[in-house]
């Protein structure tokens, strides 16, 4: 038998689908890294409200996403994006954040400037020595890893996922999220062609994680 091969888990999907859930929970069962994409656009969005540069500032936003420098600490198996050295804070999860991160998100310079640092993470599960790397979001497989060795596509119905988010204690307007993530011209949210789509509306977290564990596992004891 040789070495385990190392793979990597695209899971994508609309708000509060649970995407960070199953993801955090495989990471740990197979020891993968875990990595946010969500996390990532949430904390560039914080920064660019503080720097006061609107998404409709094309010139500004520009400068200002050239200048900035992306890099990662890892803690525990997640990754963990640091934007000029500096770690995201709670603001990630605000009103203001949750009701701006697509707005800019939609912006294909935003996206581009986070591209290559995404892809990147491949590496970085590399150099800690992880067994491959599961990443969630939006367009993960359909541009960021579209090669990945599975591509998961979760659905929810959108009142279960409301409640989910409400149990969480946050305020968060998902459907309209969702509808300009959807509607977007760069990397709209979508199932591409070939992903593994499973809906949860009406399972638990541990059917949904053990429905993809049981694809991954034979994967890395190939
Ligand atoms: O709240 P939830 O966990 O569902 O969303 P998130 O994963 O934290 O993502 C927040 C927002 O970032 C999304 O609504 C998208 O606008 C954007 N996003 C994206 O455009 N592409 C990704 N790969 C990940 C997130």
């Amino acid at each position: 038998m040789g070495p385990s091969p190392f793979i990597i888990v695209a899971i994508d999907g609309g708000a509060a689908s649970g995407k960070s859930s199953s993801s955090r929970i495989l990471a740990e069962q197979f020891n993968l890294l875990h990595v946010d994409t969500g996390s990532f656009y949430r904390h560039l969005t914080a920064e660019l409200l503080r720097r006061r540069v609107p998404p409709t500032d094309a010139g500004a936003l520009e400068l200002t996403l050239a200048a900035l420098e992306f890099s990662t600490q890892i803690d525990g198996r997640s990754a963990r994006m640091l934007v000029d050295g500096a770690p995201a804070g709670d603001d990630i999860r605000s009103q203001d954040v949750n009701s701006m991160v697509s707005h800019y998100a939609a912006v294909p310079a935003v996206r581009a400037a986070l591209l290559a640092y995404q892809r990147g993470q491949r590496e970085v599960a590399q150099q800690h020595n992880l067994r491959g790397l599961v990443m969630e979001g939006r367009d993960i497989g359909s541009v960021i890893f579209p090669d990945a060795t599975f591509r998961f596509f979760l659905h929810a119905d959108p009142l279960e996922r409301a409640k989910r988010r409400a149990a969480e204690g946050q305020t968060d307007s998902i459907t309209e999220r969702d509808r300009l993530d959807s509607s977007r011209k760069a990397s709209p949210l979508t199932c591409p062609q070939g992903a593994i789509d499973i809906d949860s509306t009406s399972l638990t977290l541990d059917q949904v994680v053990a429905k993809m564990a049981a694809l991954i596992a034979p994967a890395l004891t190939a």
